[in-house]
């Protein structure tokens, strides 16, 4: 483990006015998201459509890592460039999403389990050579009156913590990502409740473990009601638990702290992030690795019209000039 080399990706990485891209979605995932659209499943259609994201003009003004699924970081674009060498050649950080998916835990239904730690370091002494520099791995938490169990917390933080290490074996900076759910009926103090818990379990089992914390990425979902909570929170409120929850469960020293937007609106998940930016100093790196909240606009534009790539890409770097500037809290 080099430090150094560590200390010196979560930089690059957390490099304020910027924020991660997420274009990992799983084969299934972006297949349902193109199924939605009309957009036909084949690995020629998302190779096609990454290719857009990849070589989008000017996006490293706003992003300076890129996360990708395996598919996506072995492909080219058409006319052969391979997307590992477009982004590096931007300065982009290529980043890698080594789990697996989930699978039912224990006897509760609704917890669940990450896997993926099954050849884990030959995946990344591959994906190393390939360039990637940082990695994620995410976990799921879906807030019910019996979910998530104590034993699934912290079943899934000792998976964290294994993945985090064998990454920093291999001096590649781990996102440790866990989610929890915004579907469902709960109250913003109940996810701040469950939140905090579950950051606490993950973090102690990292520290224990011997992670080495300032080489890490936190990517944390924000503390925020549930989509079908009868009252949905404001920026104000989204701001002050989320930060409050972060401040007490997180260590001061770690390499930085990232967002998923997680099915938010667009719009609210930008909102969001700036209104905790416009409270003054924190003590990390904070800033954005959404996926949906800056995809959206772009993967519609290329679904109706696939001949518009530069239609696409302009509305996919306006959305990532947005977001970076909510990481400063510039954004109106
Ligand atoms: P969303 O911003 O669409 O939630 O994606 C981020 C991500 O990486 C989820 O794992």
């Amino acid at each position: 483990m080099n430090k150094d080399i560590l200390k010196n990706t979560t930089k690059r990485l957390s490099a304020s006015p910027k924020g991660i891209l997420a274009i990992d979605e799983s084969t299934n995932t972006c297949n349902k998201r193109f199924e939605k659209l009309g957009v036909e499943t084949t690995e020629e259609k998302r190779r096609e459509y990454r290719e857009l994201l990849v070589t989008a003009k000017d996006i490293e003004k706003y992003i300076s890592g890129y996360i990708c699924f395996d598919e996506t970081v072995r492909q080219s674009t058409k006319d052969g460039k391979k997307f590992t060498e477009i982004l590096k050649s931007k300065g982009i950080e290529v980043g890698i999403k080594v789990d697996t998916g989930t699978k039912d835990f224990g006897n509760i239904a609704g917890d669940k389990i990450t896997e993926g730690l099954e050849n884990l370091s030959t995946r990344l002494d591959e994906y190393k050579n390939m360039g990637a520099t940082f990695a994620k791995w995410r976990a799921i938490y879906n807030i019910s009156e019996v979910t998530p169990s104590e034993e699934n917390i912290k079943a899934n933080a000792e998976s964290f913590a294994k993945y985090a290490l064998l990454c920093q074996e291999h001096d590649i900076v781990p996102i440790v990502e866990p989610e929890v759910l915004i579907d469902g009926e709960h109250s913003i103090e109940k996810c701040y409740e469950i939140t905090a818990k579950n950051l606490d379990i993950v973090f102690s089992t990292l520290k224990l473990a011997g992670v080495f914390i300032p080489g890490i990425i936190l990517k944390t979902s924000m503390v925020i009601a549930g989509k079908s909570f009868s009252r949905q929170s404001t920026p104000e409120e989204v701001a002050e638990m989320t930060l409050k929850c972060l401040k007490e469960n997180v260590p001061s020293g770690i390499g930085g702290i990232v967002f998923l937007s997680g099915g938010q609106e667009d719009e609210q998940a930008t909102q969001n992030l700036n209104a905790m930016h416009i409270k003054g100093e924190l003590p990390w790196p904070l800033t954005f690795s959404y996926g949906r909240a800056i995809q959206n606009p772009a993967l519609k534009s290329w679904a109706k019209n696939p001949a518009d790539v530069a239609l696409a890409q302009k509305l996919l770097v306006e959305a990532a000039e947005r977001n970076s500037l909510a990481s400063v809290g510039k954004y109106k």
